[in-house]
């Protein structure tokens, strides 16, 4: 940064300006209050100078006391009126004319002010007359007839001295201030600034989060609030490096897991010429299922490798497939559960046909409704409706609801997680299906009552199905 630029120096320049600006405000009212001060003091000299000759003999004074008065006060003419009426005189043989008149007691403060300017401003002298009143006696008049080059020589001097008072006076406070915001908001800013740019160059190093000084101002709270911030994305960029890591491991998993399936499905084929009826009636599910494995391995990988979900989409009737996910869902209750009587209620409608990749939104549905059993739940219901602008398909239970930590953290991977056990990924997984066919996975609600999602489709995704009202409800019950 440019020293001119910098904080300090502009904080060192506005405090000399504001500084002198609060001085030149002063400086006008204390050379017009110099002046007045100064024209008084010769009309009290003119006034005692003239007392003089009541006091003289006959009320005469010679014509050498006379010019000593006048030399003594520097008047030119010397003119006091008593109340009386009495009138006592004294002047120079020839006492030039005036060429201005001033009377200090109709002044007011704007015109003594643009007076002593005017004066001031002046290169040439000139013979003033000035009246006033007597200071100890305010009912008498005092004029006098003097040169104005004295008073303006000595207002000079004065606005000299104030003006180098002014300049010491604005350095020594704009010093002050300025070591008092350098010290109080440069050296702090500047340790912030450092503070960033160390974060910048190197976020995941430690070193680089900002220690607070623990002030209590807003510097302090600036401090703190960085600090809060550079640590809590420094948790984020490590969960994102494990995140990735876990990634690639994931992507290398499934590639050998691929091949794995590849060599069960061929195996599975030759169980399906096995002379046990049984046999050869349960393989068919069997190779559906290392089918839709090895589907899911490959997108995976192409997950792992574009970032995006790959769809394969194509008109699926919502009501087989919720009802092929039912049995899914019941398939997996451990054997302490085969005993609870558990109900899917499929009410989705006959009619109704998406375009969607089945596999993905089984994989959707079936998280959620694994879920809801793993919660407890004794009834699934799935149903759809359309509503304007997109088709929701529901699936609520009569679970516990969800405990804190996961409504706390819904459809975070890994965290949402309450159940021992559980990764934590079965709604983030869902809700990524969701939104891969344009639509968004929403909590609807959940209390000790049970628990609704509802899946939000976009219109565009129905082909065919009920108008935009609740579909005639069906029923596929099993337990
Ligand atoms: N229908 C539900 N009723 C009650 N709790 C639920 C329901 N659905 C989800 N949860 C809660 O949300 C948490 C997160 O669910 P999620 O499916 O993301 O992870 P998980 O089931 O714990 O693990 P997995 O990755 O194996 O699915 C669950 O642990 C559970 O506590
Ligand atoms: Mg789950």
């Amino acid at each position: 940064m440019r020293p001119i630029r910098s904080l300090s120096v502009r904080l060192l320049v506005l405090t000399v300006a504001f500084v002198m600006l609060a001085e030149v405000l002063i400086f006008a009212p204390s050379v017009a209050r110099f002046r007045l001060d100064w024209l008084n003091q010769r009309l009290a000299e003119a006034a005692l100078a003239a007392q003089t000759i009541e006091a003289a003999p006959q009320g005469m004074v010679t014509k050498v006391l006379e010019a000593r008065l006048l030399a003594e006060v520097g008047a030119h003419l010397i003119d006091l009126t008593q109340p009386g009426g009495r009138v006592y005189m004294l002047a120079t043989p020839m006492p030039p004319d005036p060429v201005a008149s001033f009377d200090l007691r109709l002044a007011g403060p704007a015109s003594l002010i643009a007076e002593a300017f005017a004066a001031l401003a002046r290169t040439h002298s000139r013979v003033i007359r000035v009246a006033g009143a007597v200071p100890h006696d305010p009912a008498a008049v005092v004029v006098v007839v003097i040169d104005e080059a004295p008073m303006r020589d000595a207002m000079a001097a004065f606005a000299g001295r104030i003006l180098a008072l002014s300049i010491v006076i604005s350095l020594f406070t704009a010093g002050l201030v300025y070591l008092s915001l350098h010290r109080l908001l440069v050296r702090p800013m500047r340790r912030i600034t450092a503070g960033i740019a160390a974060f910048r160059r190197d976020p995941e190093d430690g070193a680089a989060v900002l220690i607070p000084s623990g002030r209590s101002d807003e510097i302090g709270i600036a401090e703190r609030e960085l600090a809060e911030m550079q640590a809590a994305l420094q948790t984020a960029l490590r969960q994102k490096t494990r995140l990735a890591a876990l990634g690639t491991a994931v992507a290398m998993i499934n590639h050998d897991l691929g091949n794995i399936l590849a060599t069960a499905s061929l195996i599975s084929e030759r169980l399906a010429r096995s002379e046990d009826p049984e046999v050869v009636g349960i393989t068919p599910r069997l190779m559906d299922a290392l089918d839709r494995a090895a589907a899911l391995c490959r997108q995976t990988l192409s997950f792992c490798r574009d970032g995006v979900l790959p769809l394969h989409c194509a008109p699926v009737a919502l009501r087989g497939l919720v009802a092929q996910v039912g049995t899914e869902v019941l398939a997996t209750r451990r054997q302490g559960d085969r005993e609870r009587m558990i109900t899917w209620d499929n009410r989705v409608a006959d009619n109704l046909t998406l375009c969607a990749d089945p596999g993905q939104l089984s994989r959707a549905l079936f998280n959620l409704g694994r879920n809801a059993l793993q919660a407890g739940a004794g009834r699934v219901t799935v149903a759809a409706d359309r509503r304007p602008g997109h088709l929701r398909v529901t699936v609520a239970d009569d679970g516990p609801g969800l405990a804190p930590r996961a409504r706390d953290h819904l459809f975070l991977p890994f965290v949402g997680t309450s159940r021992t056990g559980g990764t934590g990924l079965g709604l983030a997984i869902a809700r990524d299906v969701v939104r891969a066919h344009g639509g968004d996975l929403k909590l609807v609600d959940s209390g000790p009552g049970g628990t609704i999602f509802a899946l939000e489709l976009p219109e565009r995704a129905l082909l065919a199905g009920p108008e935009p009202s609740p579909g005639r409800p069906g029923r596929d019950e099993s337990g």
